[in-house]
């Protein structure tokens, strides 16, 4: 929030009205940040996002929602709001630290995930430092954003088919909080692994996809994330911060699942805290 109040100040000091058009250049804090202040400046103006991280460009510069951390808790002030144009460079990805490319890699392989068993065939056995024969980085990132884009202009607000989106994001974010209170912190896209891996597993057992399938979401993400060690008596104490999270509805915790197999997603599916644990342990038997 103080930065924002920084970010308010010079738009009144360079006498921003509301024709103005704030550019957002950098990854997904920058976009979020400056798009909430943008959204909220004299009530709103004009933003363009120009994302320069993997995560950003395929991600969080596409479907509208605007966050800020605040007190502790992530995204726990924010908005809806569509910017006016988001600009995508693959170029930027050249610059882009390799630990923070493969953190964007799984929001990448989310998306085939989710919506196009054909692409996950064609990316399981990628490298975010060795793509495919004849893909480029455009390609892919033109693939990712259409999966989002198209998902959200079918539910802007996250009413119904958004929540796909967070297939790997109810175990994951689990994980993610878990390793930032006790170190070391994981990138978000390491944590959403994990939280794949379990949730494939969970889809899985509802037989929902095949073992072959499983097996073959286990093996690429390991293969590119390596193994978070999850220690067997921590796992209860993991699986217990999945009650904070956003998507939970009256203290239920809800996830996607691959209900219609690779390829096909769906949502509010309730899950008990057992069937959480057992999909994290699942991925410490690995
Ligand atoms: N609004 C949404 O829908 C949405 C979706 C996903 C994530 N997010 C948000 O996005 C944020 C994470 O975004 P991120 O992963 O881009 O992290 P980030 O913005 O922190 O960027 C990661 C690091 O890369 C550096 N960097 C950026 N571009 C670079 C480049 N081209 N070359 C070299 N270094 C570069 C940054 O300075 C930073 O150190 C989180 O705050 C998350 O909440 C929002």
């Amino acid at each position: 929030l103080g930065t924002c109040q920084q970010i308010w100040q010079a738009l009144t000091d360079a006498a921003y009205d509301r024709k103005g058009l704030l550019v957002n250049l950098g990854g997904g804090v920058i976009g979020d940040m400056g798009g909430f202040c943008a959204a909220t400046y004299k009530r709103g103006i004009a933003f363009a996002q120009v994302p320069t991280t993997l995560l950003a460009q395929v991600d969080a510069s596409v479907g509208g929602k605007l966050g800020i951390d605040f007190m502790g808790f992530k995204n726990h002030i924010g908005v809806f709001c569509q910017p006016k144009l988001v600009a995508v460079c693959p170029a930027f990805l050249e610059t882009l630290p390799p630990r923070e490319l493969r953190s964007g890699f799984a929001e990448v392989l989310k998306h085939c995930l989710i919506r196009d068993r054909a692409w996950w065939e064609r990316l399981r056995r990628a490298r975010p430092d060795r793509l495919p024969e004849g893909l480029s980085w455009l390609d892919i990132v033109a693939h990712s954003i259409g999966v989002k884009d198209a998902v959200v202009a079918a539910d802007p607000t996250e009413r119904g088919l958004r929540k796909i989106l967070n297939f790997g994001h109810t175990a994951g974010h689990a994980v993610e909080t878990f390793f930032l209170q006790e170190g070391p912190k994981l990138l978000h896209g390491e944590a959403i692994a994990v939280g794949m891996v379990a949730e494939a597993y969970l889809s899985w057992r509802r037989g929902w996809i095949s073992r072959p399938d499983l097996d073959a979401v286990a093996a690429c993400l390991l293969g590119i994330y390596g193994k978070v060690r999850l220690e067997e008596r921590r796992i209860g104490e993991m699986a217990a911060l999945a009650v904070q999270d956003k998507k939970n509805e009256g203290g239920t915790v809800m996830a996607a699942l691959l209900e219609g197999g690779i390829g096909q997603a769906g949502y509010d599916h309730a899950l008990s805290m057992a069937e959480l644990e057992e999909s994290l342990r699942f991925y410490a038997s690995l």
